[in-house]
């Protein structure tokens, strides 16, 4: 490209890191323009001020869209492709070329603080879904920025945890997702994650960014890293990362500078990825400048539909639901009037008109029951249980608090607050159609399940969500949602319970392929509710499987008695014998709209991969295959089977525990699947690196004790809520940042980074003398 070779070095390297948080560097002399890009994934999140990193309040007011937890239960890509479409058209009235979006990580465990933000914990359905919504985006000439690339399914210690994972694993689950929207989607851009993979930081890594990512499959964007995630730039330029945001790192460019000067590292490496960021800048232009408006009204109306066809009902004992209008209701819960609908971090939008319950209905009676922190209220609580008693039925309101959910902390367990517990507990002892609208962005435990009739799960549900769910409540829109990942009846009941997140910085993925679903079935252990469920007003019955050659054909029919969408899903089963194989692999799904008593015929083609497995290249393994097909994973009615001549495959080369995997993986089991050790590096005074966190370090530094205790203190004088999930967020990304990430933040020209190392090393004379080479 002509004008990046306008540039001297020094420029073409000042545009790989940007210029504030949110652009790239422009250099008007060589016609380079700058790209602006925001966050997210459920709406456009473009801070006002734009050197802010994040104000909750400040934010351009735009449509708040369900949120992934919820969408992905609609299991309807052609849904998610018009809410790309929409967050795109909102993005470029906007004036932002990239959307830092869609996330699709998976869920490993139910606790993570971002699973909200994330689709499923199947790479089939998580990367189908972000493909669609990618194109979606595409479509209106704003980029789509796929992220966190990869294995970043924990908020605990995620600046600087090392996700160490087999092979296998990585391939089949936590890759495969990203293959597949890499792949169909097509995005502009992806964001490398902050974690490290097997030892390298995902910003360094050759063979995530440029072996698999662009020679194996073809993706030809802009990579950029998540918000400081950037390790070295010198090997990121060598990795193939492209971008370094946010701004703030003159000190990297430098260095950067005098590698090329050294011969360390290739001036067209520089180049490359100069050209990589205009072409997306170039691109992203017509929108920046055109800024074609959008039609707000139709979005709000898509949020609604987006909702009205994601939730999920959960139970309906004697077709409680839909209520009739003539029925006396009774609404109770805190979130009747303040809807848990988002969640916190960076995906949190400032929404264009935000409808409650209680204001869309304010002729049906209303009681409050428990604080809306879920804190038990005696008070409250006998008004309510007086009020139940009386009620038709009674509906709950209720869920998860904020401050339990968000980008940069992990849940503490899967507990709702007791308040809510004690709540539904009561009003189901003195009325027993008791109906639970339940508002989470993860699974929770729920010892309630059997005491009430009706559980609607509901999500995080965007800014309409009050009317979606009303909707649905009374018949006016028919449940089609189907759960994208397993609801365990308690946390422990989860194979990584044990060992996920708290107290383990790094992140060892021992169960290896046995994720949600595929743990449950192999192991046999019973869930409350199994992946790929959801109940309807109306029922489907499956007939004429037929399969010949690579085609699966059968039909569905409508037969209760409401229109309604059903959620085909095929699943494939391994070859019998002992292997390490899930039972039930979901390859292919298609919604359809049935108009009741009408039948569809759906058809999909099976290709070799799925069948396959990892082992050094894709096989597939010889073998008679099951073909089960049905309208969840507990609720398969068709199967068949399909005879492959593949390889010859020992699928039960692996310890014990991975062939009947009942409990937990022992951490020699997991090493003995790694073929290494893996033991967890813990750093100490004097060796402390940039790398390390002030949590980390003020184990054994006062220097770092001292430190943090200032920096927390000085963060609570300047916030009015020191409760709230921002501030908690806050708090851990720069208490739990490396030194590394900070400096990119702070810059080292603010502050001597180095110095404060060797303090904490407890290197004093060192660190003076840093500092007087500083000033
Ligand atoms: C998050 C990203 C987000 C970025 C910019 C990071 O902390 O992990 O998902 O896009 O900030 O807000």
């Amino acid at each position: 490209m002509e004008r990046i070779k306008k540039l001297t070095l020094e420029e073409q390297i000042a545009l790989g890191s940007g210029a504030d948080a949110w652009h790239t560097k422009a250099f008007p002399a060589a016609e380079i323009p700058a790209l602006q890009m925001n966050d997210g994934p459920h709406g456009l999140r473009k801070l006002v001020d734009d050197t802010e990193l994040a104000n909750n309040n400040k934010s351009v007011p735009a449509t708040c869209f369900p949120t992934a937890v919820l969408s992905a239960c609609s299991w309807d890509p052609a849904l998610l492709e018009e809410l790309g479409r929409a967050i795109g058209e909102e993005a470029a009235a906007n004036g932002v070329g990239l959307l830092l979006g869609p996330g699709v990580n998976i869920k490993r465990n139910p606790l993570c603080g971002r699973n909200f933000e994330y689709f499923s914990e199947d790479p089939a359905l998580a990367g189908k879904l972000a493909a669609a919504f990618i194109r979606g985006v595409e479509s209106t000439g704003v980029g789509a920025c796929l992220k966190h690339f990869a294995c970043n399914s924990q908020e605990y210690k995620r600046f600087n945890s090392d996700s160490v994972i087999d092979e296998r694993t990585l391939r089949e689950i936590y890759l495969s997702a990203f293959e597949t929207a890499v792949k169909e989607g097509r995005p502009s851009a992806i964001m490398c994650a902050y974690n490290k993979l097997n030892g390298e930081h995902c910003s360094d890594s050759k063979k995530l960014l440029t072996d698999i990512l662009r020679e194996e499959w073809g993706f030809d964007g802009m990579v950029v890293t998540d918000w400081g995630a950037m390790n070295d730039r010198v090997l990121g330029y060598q990795a193939g990362c492209d971008l370094n945001m946010p701004g703030g790192s003159a000190y990297q460019e430098k260095e950067t500078a005098e590698a090329v000067k050294e011969g360390r590292l290739e001036k067209s490496l520089v180049e490359r990825s100069a050209e990589r960021i205009l072409r997306l800048a170039d691109r992203a232009q017509a929108v920046q400048k055109g800024r074609p408006p959008y039609d707000a009204q139709a979005h709000h109306a898509l949020a609604r539909r987006i909702a009205a066809e994601s939730a999920v009902l959960l139970k309906n004992k004697d077709s409680i639901l839909p209520i009739s209008e003539k029925t006396d209701v009774l609404f109770i819960g805190p979130m009747a009037e303040q809807l848990r609908f988002q969640g916190g971090g960076s995906s949190h939008i400032n929404p264009l008109s935000l409808s409650q319950i209680r204001g869309l209905r304010p002729d049906i009676p209303f009681v409050q029951g428990c604080p809306l922190d879920g804190s038990s209220d005696k008070k409250l609580l006998q008004e309510a249980k007086k009020a139940a008693k009386k009620a038709g039925i009674p509906i709950l309101f209720l869920g998860l608090p904020d401050i339990v959910e968000s980008e940069g902390f992990d849940r503490e367990s899967m507990k709702m607050p007791v308040g809510y517990v004690e709540l539904i507990d009561a009003v189901a002892e003195v009325n027993p159609h008791t109906v639970v609208v339940l508002c989470c962005g993860s699974p929770v435990e729920m010892p309630w399940a059997d005491k009430v009739k009706t559980i609607l799960f509901a999500g995080l549900s965007g800014e309409a969500g009050a009317e979606a769910i009303l909707d649905l409540l009374f018949g006016k829109a028919n449940p089609c949602g189907k759960l994208a990942e397993s609801w365990p009846l308690r946390y422990e009941d989860c194979v990584s319970s044990g060992y996920y997140a708290a107290g383990h910085k790094d992140a060892h993925y021992r169960e290896g392929i046995y994720v949600g679903y595929r743990y449950y079935e192999k192991s046999g252990r019973e869930v409350r509710y199994p992946f790929g469920y959801g109940l309807s007003y109306t029922t489907f019955a499956y007939s004429n499987l037929k399969i010949a050659a690579d085609m699966v054909t059968c039909r569905v029919k409508n037969t209760g008695k409401a229109d309604g969408a059903e959620t085909v899903q095929l699943y494939v089963s391994p070859p019998e014998g002992r292997s390490y194989r899930a039972p039930f692999e979901l390859k292919r799904f298609q919604k359809v709209f049935l108009k009741r008593g009408e039948s569809k015929e759906v058809c999909f083609r099976l290709d070799d991969r799925c069948f396959a497995v990892w082992d050094g290249a894709w096989i597939v393994p010889e073998g008679r295959y099951g073909v089960h097909i049905g309208g969840g994973l507990k609720d398969l009615s068709l199967h068949g089977c399909v005879e492959k001549n593949g390889v010859k495959w020992k699928g039960d080369s692996v310890p014990a525990w991975y062939l009947d995997p009942k409990g937990a993986p022992t951490h020699t089991a997991f090493e003995h699947l790694l073929g290494r050790p893996a033991a967890e590096i813990r750093a100490r005074k004097g060796s402390y690196t940039m790398d390390n966190t002030l949590t980390e370090m003020k184990e054994d530094s006062l220097t770092a004790k001292l430190l943090s205790l200032l920096i927390a203190r000085g963060m609570r004088k300047k916030t009015d809520d020191g409760d709230s999930p921002e501030f908690q967020m806050a708090l851990n990304s720069t208490l739990d940042a490396p030194l590394r990430s900070l400096q990119i933040f702070i810059g080292r020209e603010n502050m001597s980074f180095d110095a404060l190392l060797a303090f904490i090393n407890g290197h004093g004379i060192e660190a003076l003398k840093l500092l007087s080479k500083q000033s």
